[in-house]
């Protein structure tokens, strides 16, 4: 897996602290096959305003990294065994769950490659986006679906606002994406995680949902 590092747009200085910083990660995974080595050593880093690329081909670890960092890592199967994980300079590996929660709810937020397993089928997009802020920051119902529409337009969904009602099911796998991209962005997150957010897009789409993400 090869880390890629691009600095751009409105890079801090470099001393300041990283917002993350993976040092010497290793995870790995007891089957009943035995163990499976899944991170061995992963570095790096990044600060405010960068954008990170983790490439690596499949299997490499990039997803489990990612997984880990979120705190979203199957535990067992998974196994932290070596490393630190520092968000703002402190270690997340070492914090008490409820530090972490509020670091991993309102901090760093994940996109994951495919929306519709995201994405709660029997719930409007508009009610899942609307809960972001009424269970994070309390809002009422009425300020949440406000918020909802603004986040759709953000995201350039057309017509938001008649749109709000709608189910997952209901949108083209393009706009879902984009759903979820409006739900990683509803908090003002930190950092953004996104795990092959367009592999499962068309090329347009994907430029556009990328275009989006920058
Ligand atoms: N829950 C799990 N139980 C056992 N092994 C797992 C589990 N999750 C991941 N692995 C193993 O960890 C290794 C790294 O997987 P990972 O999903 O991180 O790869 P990746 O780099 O994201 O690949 P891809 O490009 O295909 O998404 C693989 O060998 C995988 O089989
Ligand atoms: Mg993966």
């Amino acid at each position: 897996m090869t880390v890629t590092d691009e600095r751009a747009g409105a890079a801090a200085p470099a001393s300041t602290t990283p917002l993350l910083d993976v040092r010497d990660l290793h995870v790995e995974f007891h089957t009943r096959d035995g163990v499976a080595r899944a991170v061995n050593g992963v570095n790096y880093s990044v600060r405010a305003g960068e954008t990170l690329a983790v490439l690596g081909e499949s299997g490499s670890g990039k997803s489990v990294t990612a997984q880990t960092v979120m705190g979203i890592l199957d535990m067992p199967p998974g196994r932290i065994t070596h490393g630190e994980i520092l968000f703002q300079g402190e270690d997340m590996l070492k914090m008490s769950a409820e530090q972490r929660r509020r670091i991993r709810g309102r901090k760093i937020a994940m996109i994951f490659q495919d929306a519709l397993s995201s994405l709660n089928p029997v719930l409007s997009v508009g009610y899942q986006l609307g809960e972001m802020f009424r269970v994070h920051q309390g809002m009422s119902r009425k300020q949440a679906r406000a918020k909802a529409i603004e986040l759709m337009d953000r995201v350039r969904i057309p017509a938001a606002k008649d749109r709000i009602g709608d189910y997952p099911h209901q949108f083209s796998g393009g706009m879902r994406q984009r759903i979820m991209i409006a739900m990683a962005l509803a908090l003002e997150p930190d950092l953004i995680i996104a795990d092959e957010p367009t592999t499962a897009l068309d090329v347009t789409v994907q430029a556009q949902v990328m275009d989006l993400l920058a």
